[in-house]
């Protein structure tokens, strides 16, 4: 039995920290946080529209995020030209894809967008690069016709200091899941809500029968 104990004591906690999750949306009670969605959306703008497009998301959905309308016009404005657009092939023939729904088709979701926009690595002195690809440990093959995106300077902080690559690529990769899940936070919310009715239920059930059962 201690043994057990025992074990259990040990597994528990690293079988949690083993798969703790990297976005707080990921974990089972938490949400989108929207401080967070702001800043993916302003570095999708200023650093990914001006080649991948949005077509799934509206103005009106931004606004969600927590936007006034005149924020989300001058965010917009500044993923010219043109945001929210059609996707446009690259040179060499690579298409830059529509990356509404580009999680949702990814196993590891927003993981794999982090792990893209922070993959990128000097190209070693022995590899053949192919023409207009960069060395990127996180694409399969290692080699991606997209150049490091993330512009350092390119998005500022509430605070008014400049986000780092580290926190646009998160941020970027947590507003990816949402265009990807918009009502994620309505389905939890609704989820807990049907647990604790379904709670209470048990436990007037279970009195009902104790009461009779002593009769
Ligand atoms: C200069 C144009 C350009 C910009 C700016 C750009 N991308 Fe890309 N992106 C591309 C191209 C081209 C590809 C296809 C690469 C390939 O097929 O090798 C691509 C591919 C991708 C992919 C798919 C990778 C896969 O698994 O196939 C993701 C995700 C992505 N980009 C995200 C972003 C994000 C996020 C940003 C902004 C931070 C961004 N991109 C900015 C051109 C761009």
């Amino acid at each position: 039995m201690r043994a057990i104990l025992v074990g259990l004591a040990v597994l528990l906690p690293a079988v949690a920290f083993a798969g703790a999750p990297q976005f707080g949306f990921q974990s089972w009670f938490g949400g989108f946080d929207k401080a967070e969605l702001q800043v993916g959306f302003a570095t999708y703008q200023a650093n990914c529209a001006r080649c991948h497009s949005l077509n799934l998301v509206s103005p009106g959905d931004l606004q969600s995020l927590g936007l006034t309308p005149a924020q989300v016009t001058a965010l917009l404005a500044k993923g010219k030209p043109p945001a929210l657009s059609k996707t446009k092939p690259d040179a060499g023939g690579a298409i830059a894809g529509d990356l509404s729904l580009y999680e949702a088709g990814h196993r590891r979701g927003a993981a794999a967008v982090f792990d893209l926009m922070t993959g990128y690595r000097p190209a070693l002195p022995n590899m053949t690069m192919l023409p207009g690809h960069y060395y990127n440990i996180a694409y399969p093959g290692g080699q991606i016709a997209m150049a490091p995106a993330l512009q350092p300077g390119s998005v500022m902080l509430a605070d008014g200091k400049a986000a780092s690559v580290p926190v646009m690529a998160h941020d970027v990769a947590a507003f990816l899941a949402w265009t990807a899940d918009p009502t994620l936070d309505e389905r939890k919310a609704t989820g807990l809500r049907a647990i604790f009715f379904l709670l209470v239920l048990g436990v007037v059930g279970f009195v009902v029968m104790a009461t009779r059962m002593t009769r």
